[in-house]
């Protein structure tokens, strides 16, 4: 049986989450420029994607910019942006063919003006799919993200929009970037770093963590089905004990 068929299609992940990561090194083992693993980082989202619909995943959510990432040497930013309207642009018509539709989360006003334009074009052109929800994580990290919502919270209760005492998980949610979609119940990252790097440090809180050693230039579908399968051995527990759960 294929990685694919042993795949339990009534237990897939609501939405998985990967942090991106190796594309530098994976360069840098060739003797290639760092750009050269950014540009075959593409093709593994190109095949991810598609092998997360075809499974018929709702979400997915893909860590393409931190944050942090502006502070890396300009001639990588700058290559690095070039990529994605280069992508984006590109990638709009198999979006389409696909029924994935475009979302992006992020401090998107830092992006040069082109690219978000390319951005916003690409997000109107795919707004009514109704498949896949391909979330790019842009210029995003989660202490902005938690930051801006305890903003708009405090402002909100300032102007008597909402009563503090009201506050609960599920208020605080819906100012995040990602209330619209489930938090992730598996989150992968590849390259063998053993870290969140500033990504989705709320929603991950009962995620399943998968961490594999494939630098993400070589990362495929298969790796994703591995992923997948290893999550479907686990028991999520929530709190409650192993007993509790056979009930
Ligand atoms: C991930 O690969 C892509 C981005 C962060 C933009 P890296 O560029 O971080 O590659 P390594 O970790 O240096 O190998
Ligand atoms: C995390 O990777 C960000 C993305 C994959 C976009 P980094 O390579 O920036 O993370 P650190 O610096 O190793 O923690
Ligand atoms: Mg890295």
């Amino acid at each position: 049986m294929s990685l694919k068929e042993q795949i339990d299609s009534s237990r897939l992940p609501s939405h998985i989450a990967i942090i991106m990561d190796g594309n530098g090194r994976w360069a840098q083992e060739k003797g290639e420029d760092r750009l050269f693993g950014h540009l075959h980082g593409v093709e593994s989202v190109r095949d991810v994607v598609e092998g997360a619909a075809e499974l018929g995943i709702k979400n997915l959510t893909l860590y393409a910019f931190s944050t942090e990432n502006w502070d890396r040497p300009e001639d990588e930013v700058s290559g690095l942006m070039e990529l994605l309207i280069d992508t984006i642009k590109k990638e709009v018509p198999t979006l389409n063919k696909n029924n994935i539709k475009l979302h992006v989360i992020g401090a998107v006003d830092m992006l040069p003006s082109g690219a978000l334009a390319e951005l916003n074009e690409a997000m109107a052109q795919t707004a009514s799919n109704t498949g896949l929800n391909l979330i790019m994580a842009l210029s995003y990290s989660s202490r902005w993200e938690i930051i801006n919502a305890v903003k708009q919270i405090a402002g909100d209760a300032k102007a008597g929009k909402i009563d503090p005492n009201t506050i609960d998980h599920q208020a605080f949610h819906s100012y995040l970037s990602t209330d619209r979609f489930p938090d992730p119940e598996l989150m992968i990252r590849t390259s063998g770093e053993y870290r969140i790097s500033n990504f989705l440090l709320y929603q991950l809180a009962y995620t399943e963590l998968y961490f594999t050693s494939t630098l993400w230039p070589d990362f495929r579908k298969e790796d994703l089905y591995d992923a997948i399968l290893d999550f479907q051995k686990r028991e999520r527990r929530f709190g409650k004990t192993g007993e509790q759960l056979k009930k």
